[in-house]
């Protein structure tokens, strides 16, 4: 394919796509398929010679779309969603013609300013204060890393960059158990060792006690260990639980330890003031993450990190060699020093896109109508008998057990999710919560509708 033939596939594959995301409510969420039956469709070498365009879209045809979990499918209540509106899909389109690296300002003077601007955005978007900055990475466990990477390197004062860890009392991390697993991995991948991430006991809401945290600093101080950061959860990804920001930050200041919080999932309903009580507090964190992706209707890859003060993690982040200076590296950002990897995406251009196709306003109606259409869902299957809500609506996250009389619910609920995603009309997923087997409900699809969500409860009065 040479560049005068790109309009042709373009608009060929444009046309597809078009297509595809008008029949996914007409096709089942997850395919049925055995592991390996892709693989061994294709040849095990690649060619020698150039195959003809038109039978490598036959193919794909034939192979991809029935051989994929339809992450854009209405019905698609599994995990979090992770969202691909028009409006991003065709920045998407730009972006990947331009292909632009993006790591200083000089290699993408436009990506560089629009990203800044859809940080200054998205900051009043979810009513922060105009003293955060931030950047854009591609996934929370990035943005994740990079701030405990920073409480690492602020608890060392800036010796682990260079000495290592060695020699250096273990630092600690505190978390609830109901962070994500993405927290799990930073610790282990900092250096600092999952034996150093404390799991502070929640409360009967599933917020973390900020007793039991103070207690375990004042524990770790006293046993010579070095308390560096805390992280916060504001929508678990299990029930979506909260942490009571306020008083988590009381003491992290009382300490001089660094906050995180991850809002991943539930950043985006902040958008909507009368949700920004769950995060009470925020404007004192040192740094959020969220996820434009799952909720707002971001193409993934978008996770935007905002920072209070951004200085601790580009000197944690931030290297410049020779091959990397610039003339005006003084008066400008040079984001990759604000991230893991040197090289990015374009990734603002979707947000000015998205942000633009359908204003707040119509951003708002969309988290508003999962919101109230989950508890709309909820309320059904808190009438009927067969069902038991586990834990109750957290924006748009419920969980619930199928409790037929006489059964062990645990094994029903199990048995009754594989009819669930076999029937395929729909498509959820399972967590663990105090020892019981539920099914997470959770709506969030950009596309989705009422008569969509309603739909479950339909399925499940066929499956029982
Ligand atoms: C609360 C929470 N934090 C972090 C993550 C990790 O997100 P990512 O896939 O962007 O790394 C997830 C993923 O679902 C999540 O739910």
């Amino acid at each position: 394919m040479e560049i005068i033939d790109y309009k042709k596939w373009s608009n060929k594959a444009t046309e597809w796509g078009s297509n595809y995301l008008l029949d996914l409510k007409n096709k089942p969420v997850r395919p049925n398929i055995e592991p390996g039956s892709v693989a061994s469709l294709l040849p095990n070498t690649p060619p020698e010679e150039a195959e003809d365009p038109e039978l490598i879209f036959s193919d794909f045809e034939k192979i991809v779309p029935n051989a994929m979990t339809h992450w854009q499918h209405p019905r698609f209540f599994a995990y979090f969603p992770s969202n691909a509106s028009v409006a991003s899909i065709v920045a998407e389109q730009l972006v990947n013609t331009i292909a632009a690296q993006c790591m200083l300002w000089q290699t993408s003077p436009a990506a560089t300013e629009i990203e800044e601007v859809m940080i200054q955005w998205l900051r009043s978007a979810l009513g922060l204060p105009k003293y955060f900055s931030g950047t854009i990475h591609d996934a929370a466990t990035t943005a994740t890393l990079s701030a405990v990477l920073t409480m690492r390197e602020l608890a060392l004062n800036h010796k682990g960059l260079e000495q290592g860890l060695f020699e250096q009392k273990p630092l600690r991390i505190y978390s609830s158990a109901q962070t994500h697993s993405s927290i799990d991995k930073a610790v282990r991948l900092s250096g600092i060792g999952q034996n150093n991430l404390v799991k502070i006991k929640t409360d009967d809401n599933f917020a973390m006690r900020s007793d039991l945290l103070e207690e375990a600093i004042l524990d770790d101080i006293a046993n010579d260990l070095k308390p560096a950061g805390i992280i916060i959860c504001i929508g678990g990804t299990s029930i979506g639980a909260f942490d009571d920001v306020k008083s988590i930050i009381k003491i992290a200041k009382k300490y001089k330890l660094y906050t995180h919080v991850d809002a991943a999932w539930a950043g985006s309903a902040m958008i909507c003031p009368e949700y920004r009580l769950l995060w009470k507090g925020v404007e004192e964190a040192d740094s959020i993450v969220f996820n434009p992706h799952k909720w707002l209707g971001a193409q993934a890859d978008c996770s935007v990190q905002f920072l209070s003060n951004p200085t601790a993690q580009i000197n944690t982040l931030g290297l410049r060699p020779d091959y990397l200076q610039t003339l005006e590296q003084d008066e400008v950002t040079n984001f990759n020093e604000w991230t893991i990897p040197l090289g990015r995406r374009f990734r603002a251009l979707k947000l000015w896109f998205l942000l633009r196709a359908y204003g707040l306003k119509g951003l708002r109606e969309i988290i508003r109508n999962h919101i109230k259409w989950v508890e709309e869902l909820e309320e059904k299957l808190n009438s009927d008998s067969k069902f038991k809500v586990i834990t109750n609506s957290r924006l748009a996250l419920f969980t619930f057990q199928y409790v037929p009389v006489g059964e062990d619910a645990n094994q029903a609920t199990e048995e009754l999710l594989k009819r669930i995603n076999n029937d395929g009309t729909i498509y959820l997923t399972q967590t663990t919560h105090e020892g019981k087997f539920v099914i997470r409900m959770t709506a969030g699809q950009f596309y989705c509708t009422r008569e969509d969500i309603m739909t479950v409860y339909e399925v499940l009065k066929k499956l029982t």
